[in-house]
């Protein structure tokens, strides 16, 4: 899988994508991540790439630095890409949703991050195939929304997870009927007065595959 992200704050993304299972998918070359760094794409002195939206008090990101960034994009791929912008207001994820994702967006896909409250309608118009909302509350960080879309998707990349297991009991997921998992446990086997339920030290695997069915939450 190969994600473009258009942000203003392309290291933003750094230290999580360079920490444990992302980072180890990146070394495997599973997930690749290309960041621009959407001042780049301005043609103004100072690289500015806001300004006052019409109408209204707030700052907007213009949209001929957005527009050169993803056509840049496009052609350096050599053909058009899906186009995903996050939004509050919009699509809201969930594991079906990002299991649907998984398949549509074609392995290869452009994130635009904008900055201050919004982006200018017309690119949303023009280029964006997919407005997706990670739930039903508002982020300051386009970043974050754009991390928690990405960290979903990439748990998906075959090898990915060391236990494929995981990925078939992840709960909400198709393969997992779309349940909730069951509790887990380990050692020690007495804690704080609290045991270990007893069918999961009695080595009977059918007793135990029963007790987790019986005991999703
Ligand atoms: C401060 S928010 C803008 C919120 C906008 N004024 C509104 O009320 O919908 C800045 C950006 O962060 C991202 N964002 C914030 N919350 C999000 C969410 N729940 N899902 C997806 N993206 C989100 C979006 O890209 C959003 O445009």
């Amino acid at each position: 899988m190969k994600i473009h992200i258009i942000s203003i704050f392309p290291e933003s993304f750094e230290s999580y994508f360079n920490s444990s299972i992302l980072w180890r998918a990146k070394e495997k070359w599973l997930f690749q991540c290309e960041l621009y760094k959407l001042n780049d794409f301005s043609d103004n002195n100072f690289k500015r790439v806001d300004t006052k939206a019409y109408g209204m008090h707030w700052q907007v990101i213009s949209p001929e630095p957005l527009a050169k960034s993803i056509e840049f994009i496009i052609d350096k791929v050599g053909h058009k890409i899906p186009v995903i912008y996050m939004t509050p207001s919009w699509e809201l994820l969930n594991q079906e949703k990002v299991e649907q994702y998984y398949k549509i967006l074609d392995n290869e896909f452009i994130i635009i991050c904008g900055h201050y409250e919004w982006i200018d309608q017309r690119i949303i118009d023009l280029y964006v195939d997919y407005q997706i909302s990670i739930w039903e509350y508002v982020l300051t960080s386009w970043e974050l929304a754009a991390s928690v879309l990405i960290d979903a998707l990439v748990r998906h990349i075959p090898w990915v997870l060391w236990n494929t297991e995981s990925l078939e009991q992840d709960s909400f997921s198709e393969k997992f009927d779309r349940q909730k998992e069951y509790p887990v446990y380990t050692r020690p086997e007495i804690f704080m007065s609290k045991q270990v339920p007893s069918i999961l030290l009695s080595g009977n695997h059918s007793e135990i595959e029963k007790w987790k069915k019986a005991n999703l939450t």
